[in-house]
């Protein structure tokens, strides 16, 4: 079995990659849970998995309960996170027993917010099934609701106790669901590792796309071990997305899901840095091929400028500019502190050179 350790100073774990079937007994063997296990999942990861996942149970002889959630980003919210609270109470979830996240960042970000607060934490696992989340939200501990006033707003790093990974639920993946999951693995060649960027002008698929998730999970592995609270290292993982998330906002989350806006992001990110005199100007033309390979838009259809009232209003905005993720090149990227003002006069720029699409 293939492991990926993800080495803590506190509360290390391990990525497991396994088959669905081998669940129950990895989670009776590595965690021997005393009391109530409680598996959150939704409704179309179930349909499509949940056989597999209560016979590895049934198996393994341990009783769980199931909470089913509607599927979407409109279940990370605080109704979610209450009515998980319900379900955790009837379940009789205490700290001796366990909380089993089976889906995608949806269901992992809620029910890892729920798991830390819950008694003031209570061990739970990811059993990511969606490709974004087996390259990333699974891994490192970022939990999180969205509030009315934004995204992600009310959330904890609280690491889970293990991530139990098979690459064959993705074979019930919608494929858009797919290619957004192939934005963010383009991301780690963009910003770590250019001969990983190569490999992906043929979408991968079988083997090969496991041996791309574990790659990525050991990048995240290594970014998460070396900054976990996300003060250093760990904010090169958002390359693309100060430019993403604005155009993910500004369309309203349905025009563009979360890896598609990323994707268009990473384009933007690598203009920018070409008109800012940091990226080589064939980045931008590289990204794009690639993210065409793998079925992803690549240029963002309005001007550039109409994305800066929202990028104003981003996370990463300190009050005197932005902190934005550029690329030296393909397979490095660096944080780039930039005045709001040369922002603008950046956007105008590459308003300049756009053309309707
Ligand atoms: N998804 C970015 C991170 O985990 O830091």
């Amino acid at each position: 079995m293939r492991i990926q350790r993800v080495a803590l100073k506190e509360n290390g774990y391990d990525i497991l990659f396994a088959r669905l079937a081998a669940f129950g007994g990895l989670l009776r063997e590595r965690l021997a849970p005393r009391g109530a296990v409680a598996v959150v999942s939704d409704e179309t990861v179930w349909a499509a998995q949940g056989t597999g996942l209560a016979a590895a149970l049934d198996g393994a002889g341990l009783p769980y309960r199931v909470c089913l959630l509607p599927p979407g980003e409109q279940t990370k919210t605080l109704d979610g996170l209450q009515r998980l609270y319900a379900f955790f109470a009837e379940a009789g979830v205490r700290r001796d027993g366990l909380v089993v996240a089976f889906g995608g960042g949806v269901v992992g970000d809620l029910t890892g917010f729920a798991a830390a607060t819950w008694m003031r934490g209570v061990p739970y696992v990811q059993i990511p099934t969606t490709l974004l989340a087996q390259v990333d939200s699974s891994v490192g501990g970022k939990t999180a609701v969205d509030l009315p006033q934004g995204k992600n707003l009310a959330g904890a790093f609280y690491q889970p106790a293990l991530v139990l990974l098979d690459v064959e639920t993705l074979d019930t993946l919608a494929p858009r669901e797919l290619r957004c999951g192939m934005a963010e693995v383009i991301k780690y060649g963009a910003i770590y590792d250019a001969a990983l960027f190569d490999r992906l002008r043929v979408p991968p698929q079988g083997a090969a796309l496991e041996d791309i998730v574990a790659e990525c999970c050991r990048l995240k592995a290594n970014v998460v071990a070396e900054d976990e609270r996300d003060t250093g290292a760990r904010m090169l993982l958002n390359f693309g997305h100060t430019f993403g998330h604005a155009a993910e906002t500004l369309g309203g989350y349905e025009t563009y899901k979360h890896g598609e806006a990323v994707a268009l992001g990473m384009v933007l990110a690598a203009e920018a840095g070409a008109l800012l005199g940091v990226t080589p100007p064939g980045c931008a033309a590289a990204l794009g091929e690639i993210l065409q390979a793998n079925g992803l838009e690549s240029i963002y259809p309005l001007r550039p400028s109409t994305l800066l009232p929202v990028m104003r209003l981003d996370k990463k905005n300190d009050g005197g500019g932005l902190r934005l993720v550029l690329l030296r090149d393909i397979g490095s990227a660096f944080v780039y502190p930039i005045a709001e003002e040369a922002l603008t006069a950046v956007l105008e720029r590459m308003d300049a050179a756009w053309t309707p699409v």
